[in-house]
């Protein structure tokens, strides 16, 4: 692959902690990397010169919590819910009965279209799960489509339990068959710990079971109601705890004094009608914030991290700044994938070659432009998709 350099960079929040925001800076990509970043005035020749006349350049998105492994459309429960229906964690059950039907080829056609849908405005790493399967042989599926697409795959066996199955039996299963034949495919498990779904010594058992198999491990907790989620999360050292929509002074602590980072999703708390989660209040105690796109067909069916973003900052007093961090380094830290050899969420030398270019001179344009697409260019591992 040919080395591009990449000139007339109006704002680059690089998300590295020693590079900070540049101006006036270019970028060189060598393949699927980042190659060199620094002032253009002492940029090397490259194989082609790109000149994004005065734009922002950022790391793409790092969406790291999507269910895109699904067949089936909740149309009507989703206008239910505008019509005062509550969101119910049963709807799961009418996306299960979808997927399961559906074929190999469809669902892989599903994740595909999504994760384009979403590079094409600046997602360049997608964290994907299972969990629309629910049997032995339906999550294995799933883990193995997924796996062809997404970044990183999660096992979320411990979805829902089956509609008429024993919830214990279930998580037996789950933490024996299920987990056995899915490991092998997965980097994560999950659990969806949360009043109608798991207990705590369910989720438990299964967050156990998984690092046991040396999976590392993610919770959905405190979506619906306050719980024991954020603190089963922190006491197993998950890598993440997702939602955080209700929080008490106790869930706050532990999370600012742990290395789990809190995976806030405001597409989904507005489209099942729950408050915005206390952003700052997680900000100001220090814990680590992500925002994801939870993208799904039930609880929050959008695949775009600007409109989490601009939610984060017009509704949930993040800062541009924060909100940025916390869709790109933050994502990737949720994914341990920060650091080191082609990191993401971050330009740097030796990160991945992702790079979000925006119609507009400052990333603040994201909330101070609300809904207008802005993105102009994306690279991710060094190709051009957008
Ligand atoms: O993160 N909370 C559990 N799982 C998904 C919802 C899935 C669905 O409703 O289909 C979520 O919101």
């Amino acid at each position: 692959m040919a080395s591009t350099v990449i000139t007339g960079i109006g704002e680059l929040p690089t998300q590295d902690d020693e590079l900070g925001t540049l101006t006036g800076a270019a970028i060189v990509l060598d393949g699927d990397r980042v190659a060199w970043v620094g002032p253009e005035s002492q940029a090397p020749e490259g194989d082609e010169r790109v000149d994004v006349e005065g734009r922002a350049v950022l790391p793409g998105w790092v969406d790291s919590h999507t269910h895109l492994v699904f067949a089936g459309d909740r149309t009507a429960e989703f206008a239910a819910r505008m019509n005062g229906e509550p969101y119910r964690a049963g709807g799961i059950a009418v996306t299960v009965e979808a997927t399961r039907a559906a074929t190999d080829e469809d669902l892989a056609e599903t994740v595909r279209r999504h994760v384009d849908e979403a590079a094409a405005q600046g997602t360049t790493c997608v964290e994907t799960k299972t969990g629309y399967g629910l049997t032995v042989a339906d999550e294995l599926r799933a883990a193995r489509v997924a796996a062809g697409v997404a970044d990183e795959v999660t096992f979320l066996g411990a979805h829902l339990v089956p509609p008429g199955e024993d919830a214990d039996d279930y998580v037996d299963l789950v933490c024996g068959d299920m987990l056995d034949a899915v490991a092998p495919h997965v980097r994560w498990c999950d659990v969806f710990c949360e009043s109608g779904a798991f207990d705590e010594d369910q989720s438990r058992r299964v967050l156990l079971a998984a690092k046991k198999r040396g999976l590392g491990l993610r919770v959905h907790g405190n979506q619906l109601g306050s719980g024991p989620g954020i603190r089963l999360a922190v006491e197993t050292e998950a890598a993440s705890v997702d939602h955080c929509t209700y929080l008490e002074q106790s869930d706050v602590d532990a999370l600012a004094g742990s290395e789990t980072v809190a995976t806030l999703l405001p597409a989904c708390d507005l489209s099942t009608r729950q408050p915005l989660p206390d952003a700052r209040r997680l900000l100001d105690a220090g814990a680590t914030v992500a925002l994801a796109s939870n993208c799904n067909p039930g609880s929050s069916y959008t695949s775009s991290m600007a409109y989490c973003v601009t939610t984060a900052v017009l509704q949930m007093r993040m800062t541009v700044d924060e909100a940025v961090r916390a869709a790109t380094w933050g994502g990737a830290r949720a994914l341990r994938r920060e650091t080191g050899d082609g990191a993401v969420g971050v330009v740097r030398p030796g990160a991945r070659a992702d790079l979000h270019v925006l119609d507009a001179p400052s990333s603040s344009w994201l909330a101070y432009r609300p809904g207008v697409p802005l993105t102009h260019a994306v690279w991710r591992s060094g190709r051009t998709v957008a």
